[in-house]
């Protein structure tokens, strides 16, 4: 914040519309060299970072951080690249070529330690790029569908710049930001960024199936993006009272809290509340969450704290994977050396789960990927791959054709689950390199 003194003296209605700017106003705080953080997943604002892009020719060496990212991702472009440097702490489809050709960057991290790089300076923080709500009567934003890390982002910031649009519900928990807290205010009517519905085909209903056999009333669930936790949710419908304690929502969480599955009744912390840390779906949900009494969305530090997760009792998370190896060894954010997302909050959520009573952490993939080409059980992970989920953390793995339980298992016996929920027509070779490579088998 860099206008202490103004903000003491005006009441906060006059520093608010004192602070109204255009665009190309607000972006002018943003100098070379600076660290510019954009405010996470659908809460990225659109109007600011497109202004800031429009600047290319006068910037240098402007560091844009951010995670997941539903936008265009502009300053990746290669002839930006003396003006901009991305810095993702989750890679995309917008990013993913950037940081490929080595014009960008990645940053391995756990989702629940992000706050915690901004508030103690190890990624210090120039400018915050964020959308909030419209103030409310006491001068107080909310930053709705997106908390995570965006609120700490915009606390740790030296100038913070928000667009405020009508369309970012207000959500409770911890998403209050005052407006004296922000330094200059865009006004926006953009739509807020959507995620289209998955796919779900055959293979995600058949490990949906399988998962909601391990599912039992009263459970607090953690589901991550994409099909499978979409198929998962629609599995569940003759459960009784299970409980969301997660690091996102989408549209799927809203028809079974409709119904009267999800209640969070049995649930030990926030009982009756849905605690999240953001939410990207439809414009249908972000109306549902707006000043819904059940919402309440943290910041990601809390939410992601393996401590805070084992609050719950029967916590289950539920995730997806690119590859696993006949040790249980979990790769979920590179194909072979190739960064393709992030580790997001897996790691928080297979280690909460662990620490819950009675938690089960599930890690599900399709068993092939390339239309059948390539087994995606593997016996070793490829040169170059990074783990994501241990082996000591590992827990259940499901495929289409069924469930493996490694935990307390001896190497062996994991090889030999995994191997049985392998695609039919590589369970013979992965036994062959298993006892070529192990001995086992
Ligand atoms: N070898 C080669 N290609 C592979 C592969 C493998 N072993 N596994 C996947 N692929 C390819 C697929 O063919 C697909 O390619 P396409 O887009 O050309 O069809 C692509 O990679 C994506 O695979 P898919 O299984 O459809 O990915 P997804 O969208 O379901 O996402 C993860 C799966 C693992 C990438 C995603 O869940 C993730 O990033 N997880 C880590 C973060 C996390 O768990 N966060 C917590 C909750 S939000």
């Amino acid at each position: 914040m860099n206008n202490k003194k103004e903000a003491i003296e005006l009441n906060w209605r006059d520093y608010y519309n004192s602070r109204i700017v255009p665009p190309e106003e607000a972006v002018k705080a943003v100098q070379s060299g600076d660290r510019v953080v954009l405010g996470h997943a659908s809460g990225e604002p659109r109007v600011v970072v497109e202004e800031l892009v429009s600047r290319a020719g006068e910037l240098r060496d402007v560091e844009i951080v951010h995670m997941v990212a539903m936008g265009k991702s502009l300053y990746c472009r290669r002839e930006y690249s003396d003006s901009f440097r991305h810095n993702g702490l989750f890679i995309g489809a917008s990013t993913k070529e950037a940081v490929a050709e080595g014009r960008a960057d990645y940053t391995p991290c756990f989702f629940s330690e992000i706050p915690s790089l901004f508030r103690e300076g190890v990624l210090g923080v120039d400018v915050a790029m964020i959308i909030v709500s419209p103030p409310d009567k006491d001068g107080y934003v909310s930053l709705g569908i997106s908390v995570d890390y965006t609120l700490q982002a915009a606390l740790s910031a030296s100038t913070v710049i928000a667009e405020v649009n009508p369309q970012m519900p207000r959500t409770g928990g911890k998403s209050l930001l005052h407006v004296k807290d922000i330094d200059y205010f865009v006004l926006s009517v953009m739509p807020l960024y959507e995620l289209s519905p998955s796919k779900i085909g055959e293979v995600e209903n058949a490990i949906g199936d399988h998962i909601a056999g391990l599912i039992k009333d009263g459970d607090c669930l953690q589901l991550g993006i994409g099909a499978i936790p979409d198929a998962v949710l629609s599995f569940l419908k003759d459960k009784k009272d299970l409980g969301i304690h997660t690091e996102m929502i989408s549209d799927g969480v809203m028809g079974l809290t409709e119904e009267g599955v999800i209640n969070g009744m049995r649930k030990q912390l926030h009982p009756g509340k849905i605690s999240l840390t953001f939410i990207m779906g439809s414009s249908k949900l972000y109306r549902w969450v707006d000043n819904n009494p059940l919402i309440e969305a943290y910041p990601v530090d809390y939410t992601n704290d393996p401590f805070v997760i084992a609050q719950n009792d029967n916590v289950v998370s539920i995730n997806s994977a690119i590859a696993v190896d006949l040790l249980g060894q979990v790769a979920s954010d590179t194909i072979g050396p190739r960064q393709f997302s992030g580790v997001g909050g897996q790691v928080d959520f297979v280690r909460g789960a662990a620490r819950s009573r009675g938690g089960r952490s599930i890690i599900a993939l399709p068993a092939t990927a390339k239309k059948g080409s390539v087994s995606r059980i593997v016996v070793a992970l490829e040169r170059g791959q990074s783990v994501t989920t241990s082996r000591n953390d590992v827990d259940y793995v499901a495929t289409e054709y069924g469930i493996a339980h490694l935990k307390g298992k001896t190497c062996s016996k994991r090889a030999q689950e995994l191997i049985n929920i392998a695609a039919p027509e590589f369970r013979g070779q992965l036994r062959r390199e298993c006892r070529e490579l192990y001995g086992w088998l």
